[in-house]
């Protein structure tokens, strides 16, 4: 007998035994019924089948609904930086023939640019703020926010990230999702786990030391679960050390909800599944996306690249699926408990009660206020030789504004994570609002105009770096060299008049030493989204304060970083053999000077640090703004081991606070003291470590820029 004959048999035996348990009152339906009644009794009035078909996607962007016992989709949208259209591949929709509304919204900054802020209260608003704007859109889910660290400096989704260390990505990604949560919007926390480059990011092995997976890449989404109880966890393409993420028992049960007790469900990176029963035993509860939207994506015949989506195909359908359940491959117990974990963020998140008909309304002025406030924060003051920024109006008459970034709006990198603004405005055009009548403002993007307009003017302005073309998904860069032309430009034109200014979109390490030499001030605005332009002139016109601080570092060249040599790895696999010592880690302990340190970012005032007094259970000193403009700092705090009995990192950041202080203005600012800032962890006997002993601790307004120092003593 065919398999849809024996589902229809068994559907009519089970329609009895389904109407006596309607009978039974529907708890499920009852909004003031706790949680976990509401799912029980829903679990036991669902059949088999109905359990196994919820387990994979009902389209490219929502989960399976039931209309028998009304059940609804969660309807999900990427990304990390705002709501993009969740229609999926441009294919699917060209079948529609029918053009499906252009979603808009608000464009925050890119990842990176949110982990220069070192504000996890901004991260808080700006989830919120996305959170609010997905209500608006009617979606239930979000998938964001990626907390991968950087590990590579050519890896093409860097952009995306919180930078290159997991405290400060860990106390980030905190504030994001709990804004956001706290709109009734599921987060997504991703991609579980060292989804840590572009290149053969469907099919790589990452092989990674237990002690580095866990002091370096597992505590953000640790943070997530643990601290800010995110509803959702999207498991990456890639292989961790020999396994699928995607049907990796040690990673999705043993870590996640076992250990770290996660309460929420796993979704599958889109079209990341390979094997049916290891897959669904493994822990992944919900399979993106839905088969239909494979097929109709297959059936277009869309160009595809090696291993890319339209390849495979979903392994969690009822077809697939039910037939490991009847051979007891696949307990029933495993479907039950996917289930509860989906029911249960569905009936936490109002979608039963509550669902979100959308026609709202975004980009709002007061979201963009938020944006505005994000892309301030971000922009980091890389070099300001002799004051050459803020510009002073006075000696500003005429300003050559230059390069291929000037013209366009550069609001985000490459991929999932874009977002169409609902409007955007350019350096140029927020330059020119900003500088008025008073002031001459020229412009070219290339070479000889640029420099001639550059040698008639008091000052230059160079917009270079990167676009979502050379930063984005699925691509690796060949270099951290600037785009073609881009070095030449620049030094044309600090040639023509000495007084340029660099401003960079570079959402990662980009190469700067042709000329960082000779160019007085360097900004970096990474990718700043909507906001971005205006977010530039204030800087530039000295409105805004930069107080940006960089979460990665930037090394003068590739041969420098520590994944160099093990990037981006061979026959399938890449060997992350630098363990710890990625990033500040490598650079600070192995002796390697870079370009421009981790959590480096100048300000055009100054702060004091004093009286620095160590006890038992805090560090505190004194923070003054000694300088003649109102600004902010992050004061930055590293535990320094004296006497390891392993090898450790010289410095570890342990603690960070942005302070904002007036002129004249002085704070004390606190950092506690625990054993898990002294702690290392000891893959062999799976369990932190922290030894006793003697160790130095430092604060400083980067991790070069130590102002103070003191010795503890850990009992
Ligand atoms: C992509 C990305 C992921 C995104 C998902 C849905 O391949 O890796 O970040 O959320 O698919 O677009």
């Amino acid at each position: 007998m065919n398999p849809i004959r024996v589902l229809s048999v068994l559907a009519a035996l089970a329609a009895p035994i389904m109407i006596a348990q309607e009978s039974k009152k529907e708890t499920y339906r009852d909004a003031k019924a706790p949680v976990e009644a509401r799912v029980a009794d829903l679990l036991s009035r669902m059949t088999l089948e109905e359990k196994v078909d919820m387990v994979s996607g009902g389209g490219w962007m929502e989960s399976k609904a039931n209309a028998r016992l009304g059940i609804p989709a969660i309807k999900m949208a990427d990304g990390p930086v705002g709501v993009r259209n969740w229609y999926g591949p441009s294919a699917l929709t060209m079948r529609a023939n029918s053009p499906l509304p252009t979603v808009t919204s608000t464009a925050f900054p890119a990842g990176v640019a949110l982990g220069a802020t070192w504000d996890p209260d901004l991260l808080h608003e700006v989830g919120k703020t996305i959170g609010q704007e997905a209500i608006a859109l009617g979606r239930d889910m979000m998938l964001g926010p990626g907390v991968n660290i950087v590990r590579a400096p050519l890896a093409g989704r860097n952009f995306e990230m919180y930078g290159e260390d997991p405290f400060l990505s860990s106390k980030l990604v905190v504030g994001y999702i709990k804004g956001m949560q706290g709109t009734g919007v599921m987060a997504t926390v991703k991609h579980f786990a060292a989804n840590n480059q572009e290149y053969q990011r469907q099919t790589i092995d990452a092989h990674i030391d237990q002690r580095a997976l866990h002091e370096i890449y597992l505590p953000a989404f640790r943070a997530a679960v643990v601290d800010a109880h995110v509803w959702s966890v999207m498991s990456a393409y890639n292989k961790l050390n020999g396994h699928w993420c995607a049907e990796n028992p040690r990673l999705l049960t043993e870590t996640l909800k076992k250990e770290w007790g996660f309460k929420g469900f796993v979704v599958s990176d889109w079209l990341g599944t390979h094997n049916t029963a290891p897959t669904a035993n493994a822990g992944l509860d919900l399979e993106m996306p839905g088969a239909e939207s494979i097929k109709r994506l297959r059936a277009m015949n869309v160009p595809q690249g090696p291993g890319d989506i339209g390849q495979r195909g979903a392994v969690l359908t009822p077809e697939l699926l039910m037939p490991e359940v009847k051979s007891g491959e696949v307990k029933e117990a495993a479907i039950d408990d996917k289930i509860r974990r989906l029911l249960t963020a569905m009936f936490a998140n109002g979608l039963f009660d509550h669902p979100k008909p959308g026609g709202g309304q975004v980009d709002t002025p007061e979201q963009r206020a938020v944006a505005r406030k994000a892309a301030d924060e971000a922009i980091v003051l890389l070099k300001n030789a002799g004051d050459a920024l803020p510009l002073m109006t006075e000696k500003a008459r005429t300003i050559a504004v230059v390069g291929p970034n000037a013209n366009v709006a550069r609001t985000g990198g490459g991929g999932s994570s874009s977002v169409k603004p609902n409007h955007s405005v350019s350096p140029l055009d927020a330059i020119r609002e900003r500088a008025g009548s008073a002031i001459q403002v020229t412009f070219a993007e290339a070479m000889p105009q640029a420099a001639e307009l550059a040698g008639k003017a008091d000052v230059a302005i160079v917009f270079a770096g990167d676009s979502a073309e050379v930063e984005r998904e699925g691509h690796d860069r060949e270099s951290m060299d600037l785009p073609a032309g881009q070095d030449d430009l620049i030094q044309a034109v600090v040639k023509a008049n000495k007084n340029t200014i660099v401003v960079l979109n570079a959402g990662a390490p980009v190469g700067m030493d042709r000329w960082i030499g000779q160019v007085p001030a360097v900004l970096n605005v990474w990718f700043p989204g909507e906001e971005g332009g205006p977010a530039i002139a204030g800087v530039l016109f000295g409105d805004t304060n930069p107080s940006g601080h960089t979460p990665i570092t930037f090394p003068h060249r590739i041969e420098d970083s520590p994944s160099f040599g093990n990037y981006p790895g061979t026959d399938g696999v890449v060997n992350y053999a630098e363990g710890v010592y990625v990033g500040y880690r490598h650079y600070d302990t192995k002796n390697v000077e870079p370009l421009f340190c981790f959590g480096h970012g100048l300000s055009y005032t100054r702060f004091e640090y004093k009286d620095l007094k160590i006890s038992a259970h805090k560090t505190t000193l004194t923070v003054r703004n000694v300088g003649p403009r109102d600004g902010a700092d992050v004061v930055q705090f590293y535990v320094h081991p004296l006497k390891p009995s392993v090898d450790r990192p010289v410095q570890e950041l342990k603690g960070f606070r942005r302070t904002y202080l007036r002129r004249g203005e002085a704070v004390t600012v606190e950092f506690p003291l625990d054993s898990s800032m002294f702690s290392w962890y000891d893959g062999s006997a799976k369990k932190w470590v922290a030894d006793p002993g003697a160790y130095e601790l430092r604060v400083g307004s980067s991790s070069r820029d130590i102002r103070l120092k003191g010795n503890y003593e850990l009992k």
